[in-house]
């Protein structure tokens, strides 16, 4: 999720990148740098933290030249710092990348034993190396360019410049989003919108494989196959604001359907389907020390917390190591039990969480192992932990978190299945099966975006409810906690969250024919969903509001609830993420149409660094 300009015309290009990168900061926000060339040569200007800090440099010693690239970063490998920022140059080549490079490692170790010494701990690194050289081989950069990319395997939104033909910009991309901007003697490209809408609204979506060749004059598209295409450019009348949303109206909205992406992203590199195992770079916990393990302690806050909760159903089926989820913020004043055959595993989209961090902290002194699954690399938790499982879900803006939940429930599920072939309670065949369910998650997600119409029309009927209960079992109790928090954060609507046997314990007392009760059910696993149904029908037999959300294929409930909302059918650990979907869609929908600040709910803040 990082931010990408290129410039090439008639004016210097320095303010114009800059510019440019102040509207795609919401992208990601750790470091920024430019790579300007002069019609010889390249200067590279680089800085860690906000872009501010980038606009200091250039404007104490502005670099000069018509031709240009720019890169606001959001770490994926290698913490925040001058040296991993963006562009990487090597060889009188500048590249800019927004991606994954899976195979990094093993090309960087090629590169080394041919005399190359790299600079930053960055997988885009490799990219200048291996298009360097190319072209020391007596490729053009075009050429070159399409010689690196089929060296790598991942994803990328690459831009490229070099002293070598100091004329042009080559970018290409696969599976990362990139924009052309036409105009008279000059041309752009980007990863986004917002940062062309100054300077033109003319427009070209690359597609994956296309490469283009920009020079002030023109824009030359080659597609995968090599061959000179021709994309019809499109007119964008959004106004910048609504550009940063990506036509969004809110980036809630954004995020929620950004998920397929998040998780795929979670994914990415890390399922060895063949072996029937995870790989999580940097793994540093020893087989041994896996087998010792007696228990697993999850810390974590709000969503995260939620996220634990599913996560102790999925790390105790797979592997079964006993797990308590903790609040952080009781965890941490209570003189805990923690021994060194103990995991502790701090959960946080910011990592920044001054609860969660204390705890992570007091379970190290007390001789834990520690872990963090989170969201921002460079952060105090990724800091501390002795191992970080990164989720990957790109920045999340909206306060009310949604894809850092989903890919979260993705890593512990990861996490899971590792955990269980390293103490061989799993097979290799059983966790293929898992790592088979966890492959298709990108496009149950989606799917389940489609329950959008179905909702909206919930959302408007009960916009005006004074009160919500959502229930759920097994781990759907986790997903109905998530709803109703979700539902409190931005509507203000008061819910409830609550484990369907514990209605009967006092819930059931609320219920009259003005509640809305939703009620999570998918069909998996079957032993919450066969209980589920109960629950349901008590709530009606008290005339209490029906909301159920179901697999499509469920003809029983759907005669039993008053609304159904339908998710595609899943796997019994899958079902958490897809479920979730909807009621993320619920409560976005139910603020909207009460004109709430939905990106900003009163009261709340993103990132609680405070007691
Ligand atoms: C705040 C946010 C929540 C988030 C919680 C934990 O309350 O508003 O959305 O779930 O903090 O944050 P973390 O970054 O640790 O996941």
């Amino acid at each position: 999720m990082c931010g990408i300009v290129g410039y090439i015309g008639d004016k210097q290009s320095a303010p114009v990148l800059v510019s440019g990168l102040r509207r795609l900061e919401y992208r990601g926000y750790d470091s920024a740098g430019l790579a300007v060339l002069d019609g010889k040569k390249l200067s590279v200007v680089r800085a860690t933290g906000k872009l501010k800090n980038l606009e200091g440099r250039v404007a104490t010693d502005p670099p000069q030249g018509k031709i240009g690239i720019g890169h606001t970063r959001w770490a994926t490998h290698g913490r925040p710092s001058d040296e991993n920022a963006h562009p990487h140059t090597y060889e009188g080549v500048a590249v800019v990348h927004n991606g994954i490079i899976e195979n990094h490692l093993v090309l960087k170790e090629q590169l080394k034993a041919k005399g190359h010494a790299f600079s930053s701990e960055t997988d885009s690194e490799v990219f200048a190396h291996l298009i360097a050289a190319e072209m020391k081989a007596g490729k053009r950069l075009v050429d070159a360019v399409r010689g690196a990319i089929r060296q790598v395997k991942g994803t990328y939104a690459l831009v490229v410049v070099t002293e070598h033909e100091a004329d042009r910009i080559v970018a290409t991309k696969d599976s990362q989003p990139m924009v052309l901007g036409l105009s008279q003697a000059q041309n752009f490209v980007a990863s986004d919108i917002p940062a062309l809408l100054e300077h033109t609204r003319d427009v070209v979506f690359m597609e994956d494989g296309d490469l283009a060749v920009l020079t002030p004059e023109k824009v030359e598209i080659f597609d995968a196959a090599n061959k000179a295409v021709t994309r019809a450019p499109r007119r964008i009348d959004w106004t910048p604001t609504m550009a940063e949303k990506g036509g969004h109206r809110h980036f809630m909205h954004k995020e929620i359907f950004e998920q397929p992406r998040a998780v795929a992203d979670t994914l990415r590199g890390r399922v060895l389907r063949s072996e029937g195992t995870v790989h999580f770079e940097g793994w540093n916990f020893t087989p041994e020390q896996v087998q010792a393990f007696t228990k697993v302690t999850i810390l974590a806050c709000g969503t995260s917390y939620h996220s634990g909760m599913a996560g102790k159903w999925m790390i105790e089926s797979l592997s079964r190591i006993p797990v308590e989820v903790e609040l952080a913020s009781e965890f941490r004043y209570r003189d805990p039990i923690v021994e060194k055959t103990h995991l502790a595993i701090a959960i946080s989209q910011s990592g920044e969480t001054l609860d969660t961090l204390a705890a992570m902290k007091e379970a190290k002194a007390r001789g834990a192992a520690t872990m963090t699954l989170c969201n921002v690399i460079g952060s105090a938790m990724t800091r501390e932990a002795d191992l970080t499982v990164l989720t990957n879900a790109g920045p999340e803006i909206g306060v009310a978190s949604t894809k850092a939940f989903t890919t979260q429930l993705i890593g512990l599920y990861l996490l899971g299945v590792k955990l269980g072939r390293l103490r061989n309670h799993l097979t290799v065949q059983q966790a293929q099966e898992h790592l088979t369910h966890i492959t298709e998650v990108p496009k149950l997600v989606e799917e389940a975006l489609h329950s959008e119409a179905a909702v909206k029309k919930i959302a408007r009927t009960y916009v005006n409810a004074q009160d919500f209960l959502f229930l759920g079992r097994g781990p759907m109790h986790s997903v109905a906690m998530e709803g109703a928090l979700k539902l409190k954060e931005v509507s203000y609507i008061h819910a409830e969250g609550y484990a369907g046997g514990e209605m009967k314990h006092g819930p059931i007392a609320l219920i009259d024919e003005k509640l809305p009760v939703v009620v999570v059910a998918p069909k998996e696993p079957k032993v919450s969903y066969e209980k589920i149904a109960g629950n349901i029908e008590e709530v009606r037999a008290r005339g209490g509001q029906v909301i159920a959300v179901i697999d499509a294929d469920d003809k029983h409930l759907t005669q039993l609830a008053d609304h159904v909302i339908t998710i595609p059918p899943s796997s019994a650990l899958i079902a958490p993420i897809i479920a979730t979907i909807p009621l993320q869609l619920l409560a976005y929908h139910v603020a909207e149409m009460r004109g709430n600040d939905v990106d900003q709910p009163r009261n709340l803040a993103k990132s609680v660094t405070v007691e």
